[in-house]
């Protein structure tokens, strides 16, 4: 069942402009502050040990922008080739790398160069041998069929505006039996047409995020079976428009209608939120950080 999911009407080389632009300030400013949570706060608000945090280059986590914790779903296990499906500076890289050593390894895939290199360089740093990183795109991935035991991703489905492909790329690559272990974002009402259009909320993880629904129709349609979600966080605002959302407003827990939104997360996630989420009529409530695995 579910409901349908559509490419979105957005000019797709103007999206991903914008959010390779978006992503490049992010690995290299990573302390000029965005309209999103990024770097340690964010980390230990999305429940990544201490240790493993710690044990991670200073540099990659300060440009850690993701949404949950695919690993919160279950560790990998040695030996496993592991995709990170646009892996930023490399933050669930290392820890997948680490996890799947010393016989498996990561293909770490990004479209924002800057964000490669500091995956790279990371690599180097702690001496990973097992990271190898590739340029690409989530809808045509530089990947061989049926050669990957886990595909993950955090924070990336929602910002691409033809899910099925990628979702047909992440089944063309898996093994049979393969799982594909994500966090991401799941809105509990569905983004409005008006912001679905505007390609400036889109590098916020904001207009791309899906129903639950729709998540369910895109794998089903596929075939991906036995879906496990896992913990729902949903982090509010009280006060939308202002300052940097406060940490202790994380909340866990299943989701239900009172799950809080992020207005103020939405907002500040984009350049001009107030006209763009004012224009759209948004009220982001329900909005939550999820994770879920599926297998091929
Ligand atoms: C929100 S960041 C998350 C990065 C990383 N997973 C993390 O947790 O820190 C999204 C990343 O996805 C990449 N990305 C977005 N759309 C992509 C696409 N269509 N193909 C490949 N990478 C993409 C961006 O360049 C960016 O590095």
């Amino acid at each position: 069942m579910g409901h349908e999911v559509k490419a979105a009407q957005v000019n797709r080389d103007d999206l991903r402009a914008e959010i390779k632009a978006k992503y490049t300030e992010v690995a290299l400013e990573p302390e000029r502050g965005f309209h999103f949570h990024t770097g340690r706060p964010l980390a230990t608000m999305l429940g990544y040990p201490v240790a493993t945090v710690d044990w991670l280059p200073p540099s990659t986590v300060a440009s850690f922008a993701g949404t949950g914790n695919p690993f919160s779903m279950g560790e990998l296990r040695p030996g496993e080739t592991v995709l990170d499906l646009g892996c930023g500076a490399g933050f669930d890289t290392l820890q997948a790398a680490r996890q799947v050593a010393p016989k498996g390894r990561v293909i770490a895939i990004d479209m924002t160069e800057a964000m490669l290199a500091k995956t790279w360089a990371a690599a180097q740093q702690l001496q990973l041998p097992n990271v190898e990183t590739r340029l690409g795109y989530a809808e045509q991935l530089p990947v061989d069929d049926a050669s990957v035991d886990v595909v993950i991703s955090n924070g990336v489905i929602n910002l691409t505006p033809d899910k099925a492909a990628v979702m047909k790329e992440v089944w063309r690559v898996l093994k049979p039996g393969g799982r594909f272990q994500i966090a991401d974002i799941a809105v509990m009402k569905e983004v409005p047409q008006s912001a679905k259009d505007d390609i400036n909320l889109w590098s916020s993880c904001i207009a791309g995020a899906l129903l639950h629904d729709e998540w369910r129709w895109l794998m089903d349609e596929l075939g991906f079976r036995d879906v496990r979600w896992g913990v729902w966080r949903s982090t509010s605002s009280p006060a939308p428009f202002t300052s940097r959302m406060p940490q202790s407003s994380i909340r866990v827990g299943p989701p239900s209608a009172a799950s809080s939104v992020n207005a103020g997360q939405a907002a500040r996630r984009h350049r001009s939120p107030r006209s763009s989420l004012r224009a759209a009529r948004v009220t982001w409530r329900a909005m939550n950080c999820t994770v879920a695995q599926w297998r091929k």
